[in-house]
């Protein structure tokens, strides 16, 4: 039997469908509120973007991404995250030509060739948001709230937010000095991979999953120690507008992100639960005002963030949410026998396009069987058809809750059920 890739998960109906979909749905809707457009760029991308935009000495480019040549021998890479698929987009379609800011949504699959375990995933879905062309603070604070109030609508407790800042250009500069010093007399004691990281890109060291316990990282300088008067402002009104909008934040100097294009503002929203496990981070982002140059565009800043669905879906588990998603369907259609499907399959289609959720016998139950089905189905309302309301066109209409009885007709139904549902 051929099985599923490592790493990846089928959703096969039921509530995590249905609750995928109300979370998806309430994503959507909360976008529209603060005015997002919605992206959708390629899975697949040329494997030199993600190098150039995530960062070649980082864990996702040099040792987890999917890449592949095609068939006209060009390397391509699956995408281990969106932000960079979002820049290449803004720079080829020449979006900074338009009005600023340009404020972007996206939600969609993501591929890393990490070691599976709960919570980490090699195929995962990431809702995420980029907002281009200002470099305003109260974008970094908004872009915080979004994810905040997103996982409050959904009704989540247990969250904790970290902030950490890593300044602008100049202030990256000085730290990078500082962090070089600090390390040289302990070269030796660093893992093969930070001593490499050293000549290449010191700040990496700073997420080594393997050195991260010892003393050496335990007492590495802060990034927040060496901010210039403006990145230190910048900070400081990040802060000033969480604190005005009821964000609750902790300034937390070990979050680095683990991508390399980061400046300013960097955030992880984590569950902070008793028991959650290790991948308890639900989202990430930050501000990253280089990276559209870097990638041959005009000097635009940037900012936004990601969250993986499937830790929310945990988080949301593990606090035992419930969802407000509808859990059954208005109305069940019975035929009472073969010669009234015709109608019966009518009267449901009547009922599903006018806005109402509606299931028909495909089996040719017999009535006990087909009750037991309505109750399977959670159907608050059954409909019976048989040769006697095929004739006259007065419906039998059931609740199946209060199994109170009622003779509607056909043309009336519509009306019917939006009294008998509220609406
Ligand atoms: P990231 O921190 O690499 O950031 O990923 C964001 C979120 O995706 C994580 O916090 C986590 O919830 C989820 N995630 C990451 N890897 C996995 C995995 N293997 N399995 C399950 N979930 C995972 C980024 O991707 C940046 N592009 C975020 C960003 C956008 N920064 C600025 N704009």
């Amino acid at each position: 039997m051929i099985q599923k890739p490592k790493g990846t998960y089928d959703i096969y109906g039921g509530e995590k469908a249905k609750k995928l979909l109300y979370i998806e749905n309430l994503l959507v809707t909360l976008m529209q509120k603060y005015n997002y457009e919605y992206f959708r760029t390629p899975i697949f991308e040329a494997s030199e973007l993600f190098h150039r935009g995530v960062g070649e000495t980082t864990d996702i480019v040099s040792k987890e991404t999917y890449d592949f040549k095609d068939r006209g021998d060009r390397m391509m890479t699956l995408r281990p995250e969106g932000t960079a698929g979002v820049v290449r987009s803004y720079i080829e379609n020449k979006l900074y030509g338009g009005v600023m800011p340009l404020k972007t949504w996206y939600y969609g699959p993501m591929y890393r060739y990490e070691r599976p375990q709960s919570g980490r995933f090699r195929e995962f879905y990431q809702f995420g948001i980029e907002v281009f062309g200002t470099n305003d603070p109260m974008t970094d604070a908004e872009i915080i709230s979004i994810a905040v109030n997103f996982y409050k609508l959904l009704g989540l407790k247990g969250i904790k937010v970290n902030i950490n800042s890593l300044g602008d250009n100049e202030s990256r500069e000085t730290y990078r000095q500082a962090l070089v010093e600090y390390l040289e007399p302990y070269i030796d004691e660093l893992c093969e991979d930070c001593k490499d990281r050293y000549t290449k890109n010191p700040l990496r060291i700073l997420d080594c999953k393997v050195d991260k316990d010892t003393d050496i990282l335990k007492n590495i300088p802060k990034t927040i120690d060496y901010l210039n008067e403006d990145s230190k402002a910048h900070f400081e009104a990040v802060q000033a507008y969480l604190k005005e909008l009821q964000i609750e934040f902790v300034i937390n100097p070990s979050i680095v992100r683990g991508l390399d294009y980061y400046t300013h503002t960097v955030f992880e929203v984590e569950a902070n639960v008793e028991g959650f496990g290790s991948q308890n981070v639900l989202c990430g982002g930050g501000r990253y005002n280089n990276l559209v140059e870097t990638m041959d565009g005009p000097s635009t800043p940037g900012v936004g963030f990601a969250m993986g669905l499937e830790r929310l879906l945990t988080a949301l588990e593990f606090e035992k949410i419930e969802l407000d998603y509808d859990k059954g369907i208005d109305l069940y259609v019975i035929p009472m026998s073969e010669s009234e499907k015709l109608k019966a399959i009518t009267v449901t289609q009547f009922l599903r396009l006018n806005g109402f959720s509606a299931e028909i016998d495909y089996m040719s139950r017999n009535l006990k069987n087909n009750f037991k089905q309505a109750d399977r189905l959670n159907s608050k309302f059954v409909v019976i058809i048989g040769n006697e309301e095929v004739e006259t066109g007065i419906l039998t209409i059931k609740n199946n809750e209060t199994k109170e009885e009622y003779k509607v007709k056909l043309d009336e139904i519509i009306d019917f059920m939006d009294k008998m549902l509220g609406e």
